[in-house]
């Protein structure tokens, strides 16, 4: 009999170098590997429409999605302690959504967006963590790696979500009982306000209503992830309602505060564009990776190279043969799919001989998809027989 568990091993015709660890198939990543992967094509989970291209929402003008889903993320987080491992990323934010301190349509919004991908494989919490890197990259920001495991929480958390009207000593509190010291609170608010700005409905303190288009004033002149937050500071010419209008006559100018709570160091810094970006890569991994105690993180994801789908036996003609169905998808990425000739599945009979002959199955083109990063090929075999 076919051992498909055993023998799914594609062969491939081109030399193959390994850069990095591959994950083994199968394994608990494999459901969060395709909504990371899988953004358009064949077998496409479709994660990354809500935010593309980066500015879109479909609320329509005056929402950008990307902005939001880092927004949730760090809402959800930022009430977690690192000193009692009490919350962090845990989608107790779904619990949250009436008011206090998460104000706004945004959440309620992002996580309706995530629910149907919600499932026993795939936490809403895991989900949220995937938002920030799908966010972050569609927008044309760097890779932040995710890894999965996350426990959704059952009941709402505690509070303590910075607000724009606290004190900056309260801010370095806050952010360090999230295990953030001061750089990294003003790296994580820069990349984060690098997206998205303030409505008016929301913050009428800090942005008047009828002052910008759609009541909504964006942190930097450009709609992208990229270091305007921070250089548009640093040269003053910043339009970031957290540092200028009127949330400085009422102290809500929270991100200038922040920003210049180490004398403008890291905020200079951040203001070239490849600091910027390998910096919030860091930071953006570190604030999903806020957990509650307990919690087992997986390594990264990483794209598997070969990856098996829908892998099915049936038994055919009363018992007398068998088929064996199902298909298996290559990383083109670094292996163009020009050069891939074939794909087999090479195998044995059950006592590891070769009474099935050639012991081989060929596969046929199925169809092509494509992440951010990735590009993958598709095939599909069927085999049907009668030795086993
Ligand atoms: C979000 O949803 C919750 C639960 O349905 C509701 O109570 C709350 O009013 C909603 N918030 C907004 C801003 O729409
Ligand atoms: C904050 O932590 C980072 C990473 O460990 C470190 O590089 C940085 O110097 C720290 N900053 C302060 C102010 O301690
Ligand atoms: C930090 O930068 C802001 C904006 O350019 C400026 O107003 C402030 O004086 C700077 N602070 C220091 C300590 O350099
Ligand atoms: C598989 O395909 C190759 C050509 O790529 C062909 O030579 C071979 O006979 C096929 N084997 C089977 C078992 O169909």
């Amino acid at each position: 009999m076919i051992r498909p568990s055993l023998w799914i091993l594609a062969w491939i015709a081109s030399v193959v170098q390994y850069a990095t660890a591959v994950p083994t198939w199968p394994s608990s990543i494999d459901e969060l590997e395709d909504i990371m992967f899988l953004n358009t094509g064949y077998r496409s989970r479709g994660f990354a429409v809500a935010v593309t291209p980066c500015s879109f929402s479909a609320q329509g003008n005056g929402r950008i999605a990307a902005a939001e889903w880092i927004r949730t993320a760090f809402h959800d987080m930022a009430t977690g302690s690192v000193f009692t491992g009490i919350g962090g990323l845990d989608a107790s934010l779904v619990f949250e959504t009436n008011g206090g301190e998460n104000i706004g349509a945004a959440f309620n919004t992002t996580l309706t967006t995530f629910a149907p991908f919600l499932s026993s494989r795939a936490s809403m919490a895991d989900i949220i963590a995937m938002g920030v890197y799908t966010a972050v990259r569609s927008c044309g920001g760097p890779v932040v790696p995710v890894r999965t495991g996350r426990i959704d929480a059952t009941a709402a958390g505690p509070e303590g979500v910075p607000l724009p009207q606290n004190p900056t000593g309260t801010f370095i509190n806050q952010f360090a009982r999230v295990g953030f010291n001061t750089t990294e609170m003003i790296a994580v608010t820069a990349c984060g306000h690098t997206l998205g700005g303030v409505h008016a409905a929301d913050f009428p303190q800090i942005v008047a209503a009828g002052t910008v288009a759609n009541d909504f004033q964006h942190f930097d002149s450009t709609t992208i992830f990229d270091e305007k937050v921070a250089s548009e500071f640093v040269s003053g010419t910043t339009t970031n309602p957290l540092v200028v209008g009127p949330s400085v006559g009422n102290g809500r100018n929270s991100d200038g505060r922040v920003f210049a709570a180490d004398g403008n160091v890291t905020i200079k810094a951040m203001a070239n564009p490849s600091t910027f970006a390998s910096t919030c890569r860091t930071v953006l991994q570190k604030l999903i990776d806020v957990v509650p105690s307990g919690t087992a993180l997986t390594d990264s994801i990483t794209p598997y190279e070969v990856k098996p789908y829908a892998v099915q036996l049936t038994l055919l003609d009363g018992g007398a043969t068998i088929s064996f169905t199902g298909d298996i998808r290559v990383r083109t990425t670094v292996r163009p799919a020009s050069q891939i000739a074939n794909v087999q599945l090479v195998y044995k009979d059950r006592s590891g001989g070769t009474s099935c002959g050639s012991c081989i199955i060929n596969t046929s083109y199925k169809g092509a998809a494509a992440g951010f990063d990735d590009s993958f090929t598709v095939r599909s075999f069927k085999k049907t027989t009668s030795v086993f």
